[in-house]
């Protein structure tokens, strides 16, 4: 435990968060949705206020316990804008770290590039940790944006535990995009390093940018919808989901503009993607269920989920 790095503690916990998450799916329909439905997939019956009323629900409330039980440890989907505030607050102390030379970053970088000269591993250089640092603090910053300022007010429920681990998964996050160019930090706290940019992080941005450009259209569009309805133009036209899979793409061009000398991607970031896809996948694949109980199976015949040709 204590030749641990940071950067292998932060793939630990997507690992093991993205394990669990998909083991999940081996309980009861009704326990996997009192821990994760999330939104309007939420069973009407496990939400507090007019929903929770409509005749019928209280039946079936005794009959789902768990589903009950969770209710009393549920917050609003609205809560999603804590998420991008502690995500923006990471990268505003991470860059402060940065710039003032802090003890913080400066033990954790020790540990990281102590282990990869060790390891003999490459490490990402300085502009695309910082380049990459400042890519995420652009999404943190609109995601917030976009909860503050685009998405509808809704009275949508979500689950604590998802509100917890979001938390931490965002925290995680933010030491992802910076820990493997560790020695390129301490050096550059030495004396001054070039900044270049090649084509890997020129290429990763623009996948990033074109991801992130498309995701705000996707939320723009679900805004501007007056009530529940299926979602059908755009990219929805062809997903479920597209709003998850340009999230996906995100973290793609992350992980391309971070990688090492050498190497396609950054390894950290592709374990942020593994617990993104884990995640997002599996809130697709209940969404696609929901809209396919709600307004028939064949109005989904031909959309994919998330991932085009895949799932
Ligand atoms: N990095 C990660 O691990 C991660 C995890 C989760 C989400 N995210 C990202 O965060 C963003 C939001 O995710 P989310 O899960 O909250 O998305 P969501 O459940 O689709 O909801 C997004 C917004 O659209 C509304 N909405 C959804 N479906 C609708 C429909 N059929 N008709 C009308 N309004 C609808 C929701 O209203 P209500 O509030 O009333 O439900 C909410 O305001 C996504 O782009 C996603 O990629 C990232």
């Amino acid at each position: 435990m204590a030749s641990t790095t940071p950067a292998e503690w932060c793939q630990a916990f997507c690992v093991v968060s993205s394990v669990i998450l998909f083991s999940m799916q081996v309980l009861p329909e009704n326990a996997r949705k009192a821990l994760f439905a999330y939104g309007a997939r939420r069973p009407a019956h496990t939400q507090h206020g007019p929903n929770s009323q409509a005749p019928g629900h209280k039946a079936e409330a005794k009959a789902d316990s768990l589903l009950v039980l969770t209710s009393y440890a549920q917050v609003p989907h609205s809560w999603f804008v804590h998420f991008y505030i502690v995500s923006v607050s990471w990268s505003i102390f991470w860059g402060w770290q940065y710039i003032s030379k802090g003890s913080i970053m400066r033990a954790m970088a020790e540990i990281q590039h102590r282990s990869a000269v060790e390891d003999q591993s490459p490490e990402v250089a300085l502009s695309a940790t910082l380049v990459t640092w400042l890519l995420m603090s652009s999404q943190g910053a609109r995601r917030l944006f976009e909860c503050l300022f685009v998405a509808k007010p809704g009275s949508s429920p979500m689950s604590a535990f998802h509100w917890a681990l979001a938390v931490v998964y965002y925290t995680v996050v933010g030491i992802s995009v910076w820990i493997r160019g560790s020695g390129a930090i301490l050096k550059s706290w030495e004396s001054p390093q070039p900044i270049e940019f090649t084509p890997q992080i020129i290429i990763g941005a623009a996948i990033f940018g074109f991801a992130g450009a498309q995701q705000n259209n996707c939320h723009r569009y679900l805004a501007g919808l007056k009530k529940y309805t299926l979602p059908s133009e755009g990219w929805f036209q062809y997903l479920v989901c597209p709003h998850y899979t340009f999230e996906c793409l995100v973290y793609v061009g992350l992980a391309i503009a971070a990688a090492p000398p050498g190497a396609f991607f950054n390894r950290s970031v592709l374990y942020v993607l593994l617990f993104v896809v884990t995640n997002l996948s599996l809130t697709a694949h209940g969404t696609k269920k929901w809209y396919a109980e709600k307004f028939g199976a064949d109005k989904l015949v031909g959309k994919w989920a998330i991932i085009p040709f895949v799932f």
